[in-house]
């Protein structure tokens, strides 16, 4: 039987890269799914606090990011849509596997060390200074483990960006198996499912994923963008001179971009999509991604919009979440906390 299960952060309006990398994944196999299959979504809102955020905002970006999923067609019917925060096992859990991980193992993250490569030393600029950066930001993969295990996942459907995390996940799952259970084998170690040719990048740095921490948000496209915004974005989007289009990553890496924009609207072979502009300009290139993405993203900007007034709806949708949430984990917990020797 599958348990599948991710998470997302509540960071309001979804972007492209989240759309195109995960959500539409996480759609696909939840339509696709077997009766037996146990779907979990949720919406990591102690995983954003490692950022610095304003409360107000934080309380609406949360609940528009649980009508972002719906007017995408997560279904609260086939699968269980909750708010971290809703289930107090994932902090549970999460501090269990602080004390079981080491350092060394957090330190060779590579969102940490970008993190770390952002702040230098005041008297040597050649120097990063730790003190800057929260313990959050540090165990941040720690609580995803936790949040995965806790329901005994099977698959994470994810992006690229987070294969390091689901590794760590595994890691972990293997040492309180070793620590803890005389079989060994109490956690699934589960498979990551990454979404294929789906690095959605910047549209005016393709050398750096599409996200939403980018101060410029011509680098991205949003789910409330207009059509106006959307044929703007990609009309200023960075390419090249070269004559002609090929999907070539390594030496074109802007025009790839957006052929892979492209098929991944059309659901189509990225290699097939290019061979139709071989002799067509970036103009015509550009022009039919703008459309395409359109097409893809009207729908379920306009049931966003819906969704995002009818709070009496979302909050039910939360409620029930939570409660399946809770009681889907509450074996694992009562058997972890048995074998640790707390219960
Ligand atoms: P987050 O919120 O940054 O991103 C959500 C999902 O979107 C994918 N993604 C992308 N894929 C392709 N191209 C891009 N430019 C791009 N930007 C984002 C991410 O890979 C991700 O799948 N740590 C996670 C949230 C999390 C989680 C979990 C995921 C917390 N607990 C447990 C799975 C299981 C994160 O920050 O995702």
């Amino acid at each position: 039987r599958r348990v599948i299960f991710s998470g997302i952060q509540p960071t309001g309006i979804l972007h492209l890269g989240n759309y195109l990398g995960a959500i539409s994944n996480w759609v696909k196999l939840q339509n696709e799914a077997r009766p037996d299959d146990d779907i979990l979504f949720t919406i990591v809102g102690w995983h954003a606090l490692t950022l610095p955020q304003n409360p107000k905002e934080l309380s609406v970006s949360r609940r528009d990011m649980l009508a972002t999923l719906l007017a995408f067609g997560i279904d609260p019917k086939r699968s269980v849509l909750f708010y971290q925060e809703d289930n107090p096992c994932h902090v549970e859990l999460s501090w269990i596997f602080n004390c079981i991980t080491p350092l060394g193992q957090l330190r060779r993250m590579t969102t940490w060390k970008s993190r770390l490569a952002t702040v230098r030393n005041a008297n040597d600029e050649s120097e990063v200074d730790e003190s800057l950066l929260n313990a959050g930001l540090f165990t941040y993969p720690i609580l995803q483990a936790a949040d995965i295990l806790a329901y005994q996942a099977t698959h994470v459907p994810v992006g690229e960006d987070q294969t390091q995390h689901l590794q760590l996940t595994r890691d972990i799952a293997d040492a309180f198996n070793r620590t803890f259970d005389p079989q060994k084998k109490f956690f699934t170690l589960p498979e990551v499912l990454i979404t294929p040719n789906r690095r959605v990048r910047s549209l005016k740095d393709p050398s750096t994923k599409m996200s939403k921490s980018n101060p410029d948000p011509s680098t991205r496209i949003m789910l409330t963008d207009t059509f106006a915004q959307i044929d703007k974005k990609i009309r200023s989007a960075v390419t090249d001179s070269i004559h002609g289009i090929t999907y070539d990553p390594v030496n074109r890496p802007g025009t790839s971009n957006l052929l892979s924009i492209l098929a991944a609207c059309e659901n189509a072979d990225v290699e097939e999509v290019a061979k139709r502009y071989v002799d067509k300009g970036h103009g015509v290139l550009k022009k039919d991604v703008s459309e395409a993405l359109e097409g893809l993203l009207k729908g379920p900007r306009s049931e966003f919009e819906r969704l995002r007034q009818d709070r009496g709806y979302l909050d039910a949708v939360a409620k029930e979440g939570a409660e399946k949430a809770r009681a889907r984990s509450q074996k694992t917990m009562e058997q972890v906390r048995t074998m640790i020797g707390l219960y």
